[in-house]
């Protein structure tokens, strides 16, 4: 016997049982940033700085690209075990950088969202996000999506918690709990970049990044500029995505 209904018709899936969005979601990880500024003579707090002229090259250049959505790798969780000195250094980069840019995001249709905890950020810093994301929050060009206090295995513990006694979550809702907004889930991460030459992830969108195209640059992020981010693009439109099925060619 045949089931027809469509909530047990397997072929009628999407891959991984998620609804595949057309959007385009690349994922970066900067990294280098100190090895850049030491090479320089310089301290690592200019390497930082200059890490914010990489990433407005990188979110000017984007929509010419296809590029939806770009998540950054901003402050992990793991990075409050830097020097102290360095960490203020940081999250004042960053402060100045929310600051600085929001009007142009407002002019260029640039939708600023922030991920990760916000309770042991400094309170000027969370001020300066959420006056950022209200300001930004009908721009619908580019969602710019800054992973600051974030740590992947965090958020995914903190939603399976929160979910113990439900005994069936859909991908989509699980991937809302994850974003701790009540807005539509992130897609999946089509690209993921890491500058700076390490291979890894270091704990950034595990679940997201699940059939993400990995692509790694021994360049230091901020000297990563927009050719640099047409050839990691190019790159991905190369490569064949198969979700675990067979290319076409040979699904008969
Ligand atoms: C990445 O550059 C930027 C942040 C973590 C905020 P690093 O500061 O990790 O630079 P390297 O890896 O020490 O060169
Ligand atoms: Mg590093």
């Amino acid at each position: 016997m045949t089931q027809s209904n469509s909530r047990n018709d397997v072929s009628r899936r999407k891959p991984q049982g998620y609804s595949q969005k057309a959007k385009f979601h690349v994922a970066i990880v900067p990294d280098g940033n100190g090895r850049w500024a030491r090479a320089r003579g310089l301290p690592r707090e200019s390497g930082h700085g200059a890490g914010v002229e990489a990433v407005r090259r990188v979110v000017a250049r984007a929509p010419a690209l296809g590029i939806d959505m770009l998540t950054f790798f901003a402050f992990s969780s793991a990075n409050w075990e830097r020097p102290h000195a360095e960490v203020r250094g940081i999250l004042r980069v960053l402060e100045q950088y929310l600051q600085q840019d929001v009007r142009g995001w407002t002019e260029s249709g640039v939708r600023l969202r922030v991920l990760g905890r916000r309770d042991r950020l400094p309170g000027d810093l969370r001020a300066a996000v959420e006056s950022a994301e209200q300001a930004t929050s009908r721009c619908e060009r580019l969602e710019l999506r800054l992973a600051l206090d974030y740590s992947a295995r965090e958020a995914i513990l903190r939603s399976a918690c929160r979910l113990y006694t439900a005994l069936e979550i859909s991908p989509d809702a699980f991937a809302r709990l994850l974003d701790g907004t009540d807005t539509p889930p992130a897609p999946n991460v089509d690209l993921l970049i890491r500058t700076g030459g390490e291979q890894r992830l270091s704990d950034f969108l595990l679940w997201e990044c699940a059939y993400a195209e990995l692509f790694f640059t021994e360049r230091a992020w901020p000297d990563f500029t927009a050719a640099d981010l047409d050839a990691a693009v190019a790159e991905f439109h190369r490569r064949e995505r198969r979700f675990g099925r067979v290319p076409d060619a040979a699904a008969g």
